[in-house]
Order: structure tokens, then C-alpha cells, then sequence
């Protein structure tokens, strides 16, 4: 019999998940499917009560469900309960265990791109969201100790850099004090809902003191190059955009449910095509 798999979230028309997952469990010979479910808020309990009853072998989360899925599981890795969100979870024998690929999918799609040793960038992440707790606290985990946090509210970048529970050299700015200082950092990572379509003309930073020998990675897909990307570009840096991130996370859900790593380029021409 075929095993279940999906994505929750609301919204969820439009998640192209089931694209990269059906596609890699035909190419993988495993017999299976991934359903979009579309769960709202006040539905989440039963949604995740109901895959138990049906014996749903796993599935990802989604906005708004990342947080507030975690008291519903039972068991969370130490990692997604530090970052407080899971969006992927697995069905051993009866009991739903939650992970979080967000930022180690970030981190590997970084390391496919970028040249040099990543532990030795000196890093700016704009933005303090889940997005960003996500990626600050996996690059430290994984020994990128210099992690600066800019953000539009400053306060939330001073909690976020007190939160993150593994050892870093870490401070909080205001975007204007990262603008200034921008000349010290080699790798700079926009994690910001600024700039994503429709308000493709907005850009969270300016550029005017970075270096030309800087990597700049945007998390938005949609555009595929937003604003800050075009203008890193021609500052001569080099860029990538979160096509990378989406993918690798979502390869890493495979990981987990079925013990082998998916084809990460054909899952990125899959995305690539879809948001043409
Ligand atoms: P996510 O889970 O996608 O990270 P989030 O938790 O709502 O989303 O966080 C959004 C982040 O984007 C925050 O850092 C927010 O800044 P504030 O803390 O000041 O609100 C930032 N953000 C959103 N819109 C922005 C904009 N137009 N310009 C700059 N920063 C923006």
C-alpha cells in the first residue's frame, strides 16, 4: 500500500512541495504520496490527531503551524525545539517525532555555492523572524561563531542573539549601524519578507559599503533576483536566492522519512520552472 505524506499550512494552494516529493519518490521507486492538506489554525489538533489515526508515515509544516505543532508531538529534536519550530515530522511506529531542515537546508545550500571556509566568514543575517532563528542558530551550531543580527526593530535582533544557546561572537544592530559597517562582513544573509513579490522595489539594505569580494544570500524565491541581489551583483558580489534553501530543506525531509538523499538538481529545476 502506498504511505502518506504532505504539507499543513494555510495557506497552502500554492506550496510546490508535493511537486519535488512526488517527483522524487517515482524517481526513487519508493511507492508513495504527498498531499497538500490545508489546515487552519483552530483545526491543527484534530488535523494532527486525525494523520496519527490514519497512520500518515510523515509530513512538513508550514505557516502558521511551525510553532504551535510542537506541543502536539511526541518528541521534538534538540535543534527544532532551540529554534522553537519543526517543519517536518516522522511517523515511528506510532509516534510523531519533529525536526526542523529549515536551517541546515540553508546551511548546505550555502555550502554548494559559496567558495573558502564558511566557518571563517565574518556574517550579517537581516532580519530577526523565524526565518532568521532558523538560520542564525544552525550557522552557530555548526561553528560559524561570527554571526551578527541586524534588524528594522532592534530589540528583536538583542533577543534573538540572547536566545541562541550555542557558543558565538554575536551583536545586535540597527540597520543604519549595519549599512555603515557593512565593509567588515563577507557574507550577508537576507532573511526579511522586504522585497519579496509584489513589492519587488523594496530592499531592506543599502549597499554602498560592501565589499566587491562578498557572497550576498537572499532567502526569498519569488522573484527569483530581488532588488538587493541585483544591486549586490553590481557591486560584483556574488548572490544566491532561496531557491536553494527551499530545496535542500525539503531534501532533507526525504532524508529523514525514507534513509536517502533525494537528486537536489533535479529538484531544483522542478522549482526553477515553476516560478519560471
Ligand atoms: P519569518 O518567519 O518569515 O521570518 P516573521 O517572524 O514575521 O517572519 O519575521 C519577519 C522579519 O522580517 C522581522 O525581522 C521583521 O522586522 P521587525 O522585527 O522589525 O518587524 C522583518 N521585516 C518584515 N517586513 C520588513 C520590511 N518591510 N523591512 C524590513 N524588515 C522587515
Amino acid at each position: 500500500m502506498n504511505k502518506i505524506y504532505g504539507v499543513i499550512g494555510d495557506p497552502i494552494a500554492h506550496s510546490m512541495s508535493p511537486d519535488i516529493h512526488n517527483d522524487a519518490f517515482e524517481k526513487e521507486n519508493i511507492e508513495a504520496v504527498y498531499h497538500h492538506f490545508h489546515v487552519k489554525p483552530e483545526s491543527l489538533i484534530e488535523a494532527v490527531q486525525g494523520m496519527k489515526a490514519l497512520g500518515v508515515a510523515g509530513f512538513n509544516i508550514t505557516i502558521p503551524h511551525k510553532t504551535t505543532v510542537i506541543p502536539l508531538l511526541d518528541e521534538v529534536d534538540e535543534l527544532a525545539l532551540a529554534i522553537g519550530a519543526v517543519n517536518t515530522v516522522i511517523n515511528e511506529n506510532g509516534r510523531f517525532i519533529g525536526y526542523n531542515t529549515d536551517g541546515i537546508g540553508f546551511y548546505k545550500s550555502l555550502c554548494d555555492e559559496i567558495s573558502g571556509d564558511i566557518k571563517a566568514k565574518k556574517t550579517l543575517v537581516i532580519g530577526a523572524g523565524g526565518a532568521a532563528r532558523a538560520i542564525y542558530f544552525t550557522l552557530v551550531k555548526e561553528g560559524v561563531k561570527h554571526v551578527d543580527i541586524a534588524n528594522r526593530t532592534m530589540e528583536t535582533a538583542a533577543h534573538l542573539v540572547s536566545d541562541c544557546p550555542y557558543d558565538k561572537e554575536s551583536k545586535a544592530l540597527t540597520i543604519a549601524e549595519a549599512e555603515e559597517s557593512l565593509s567588515q562582513y563577507d557574507l550577508i544573509i537576507q532573511t526579511t519578507s522586504s522585497g519579496m513579490s509584489p513589492h519587488i522595489e523594496h530592499s531592506p539594505l543599502k549597499l554602498d559599503q560592501l565589499k566587491a569580494d562578498a557572497f550576498v544570500s537572499d532567502i526569498i524565491y519569488n522573484p527569483l533576483q530581488t532588488k538587493l541581489l541585483r544591486e549586490a551583483r553590481e557591486k560584483g558580489a556574488e548572490t544566491q536566492n532561496g531557491v536553494g534553501m527551499f530545496v535542500y530543506q525539503g531534501a532533507l525531509a526525504f532524508e529523514i522519512w525514507t534513509g536517502i538523499m533525494p537528486n537536489t538538481a533535479r529538484m531544483t529545476d522542478i522549482v526553477s520552472n515553476k516560478l519560471g
